[in-house]
């Protein structure tokens, strides 16, 4: 419902941005538990610190509401505010426990390993207002998806899916891409042996040149439909932005995914990284930083994969002997620039029925 009056007890109202929607929304079904709201300034510097909530707790991303210093100077704990979005819309209310000023530079080093404005995560974290307003959020309304809205699913009902299907083992795999041939076979390998996959891509912000989160929805339909065992794979959107902060984003994933329900987590190649700042295999080496069992959750970790024209077949270096010139890799850049300019990638590398949905939807309008 749009709103113009503050009601009685709420200080004002706070435009927020999509991005802030869409961790509203991770906030109020629960795929952020253990958090309840913005985080607040304890919380936040054991975050940025050591991975973890005040308490212990793994969690290794910030989770926060910036707001304007200037405009918000008079806001104070125990104020209640209005979450509005630019459509004017009430989404939240936040009890206000907390307010303090981000060390960004900090932030920026911990959680994303690089200060570099260049590094999309960066550039977001610089862009956001000075002033942190942390507390719980009580949601209003869910914002609604634009299509697809059957997909947002909730853990609550992802895991009750989970039980009627008779899952006991479910690997959840993250991505914010289509899914190509190496994605498949990491995912089918995986399938081997658990009971089921849950395809949870994210369709929460991403940078400007990744493919559109409505466009790859169509596209995993596609594969499902023509390479899946529909009985063995659930699809569910993931409402979340992307960070781009490598490492600790595969553990952010993680856990979320555990509170989706899924006993497993894929995490391949260079997982939620962007450019070069991350080693290939840094988001599996931040793993042995936790005790074993403490995250909850089973990781797969798994090799860069590709096709071997000699093998014929999808493998790694694990599996395959034969030198590079006999595997095709394509950079996802390269793909993305083939799709763009109405080229087909090879079968090898992406399903014909995904590519001819790609091209479609990737097409500048006339
Ligand atoms: S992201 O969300 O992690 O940025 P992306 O689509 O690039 O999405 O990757 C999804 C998952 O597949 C990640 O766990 C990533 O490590 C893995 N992955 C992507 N490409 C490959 C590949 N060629 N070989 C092995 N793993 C891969």
């Amino acid at each position: 419902m749009k709103q113009t009056i503050i009601p009685h007890g709420i200080k004002k109202a706070i435009i927020v941005d999509k991005w802030t929607l869409s961790d509203i929304e991770c906030l109020a079904i629960g795929a952020f538990s253990p958090l309840t709201g913005f985080m607040e300034e304890a919380d936040y510097h054991t975050v940025v610190e050591a991975m973890r909530l005040a308490n212990g707790t793994v969690w290794p991303l910030p989770v926060t509401l910036a707001v304007d210093a200037d405009e918000h100077d008079d806001l104070v704990p125990d104020d209640r505010i209005l979450l509005r979005g630019e459509d004017g819309v009430d989404y939240a209310i936040l009890q206000v426990k907390s307010c303090f000023v981000p060390d960004k530079m900090r932030e920026a080093e911990r959680v994303f390993r690089t200060v570099d404005l260049a590094h999309p995560g960066v550039k977001k974290l610089f862009e956001k207002p000075n002033l942190y307003v942390g507390g719980p959020v009580e949601i209003l309304q869910k914002p609604q998806p634009e299509r697809f809205s059957d997909f947002y699913l909730t853990p609550a009902e992802t895991r009750k899916i989970f039980r009627e299907k008779g899952w006991k083992t479910v690997v959840g795999f993250q991505t914010r891409n289509p899914v190509h041939r190496a994605h498949e076979y990491i995912q089918k390998t995986a399938l081997e042996i658990v009971d089921g996959l849950f395809l949870n891509p994210l369709m929460g912000e991403t940078k400007s040149d990744d493919v559109p989160a409505q466009v790859r929805m169509k596209s995993y339909l596609a594969l499902l439909e023509n390479y899946y065992p529909h009985n063995r794979v659930l699809l569910g959107a993931f409402p979340a932005a992307m960070r781009y902060a490598g490492p600790r984003e595969a553990v952010f994933h993680a856990l979320v995914r555990k509170n989706y329900g899924c006993t497993h987590f894929i995490v391949g190649r260079d997982h939620a990284g962007v450019g070069d700042y991350y080693g290939t295999y840094d988001a599996q080496h931040i793993f042995s930083e936790f005790a074993p069992g403490e995250l909850g959750i089973q990781l797969l970790f798994f090799e860069h994969s590709f096709y071997c024209k000699v093998c014929q077949g999808m493998a790694t270096t694990k599996t395959c002997p034969h030198d590079k010139d006999s595997h095709m890799t394509l950079s996802g850049t390269k793909v993305r620039e083939m799709l763009r300019n109405g080229i087909t990638p090879p079968p090898e590398f992406t399903r014909p029925e995904v590519a001819t949905i790609l091209i479609e939807g990737l097409k500048a309008p006339q």
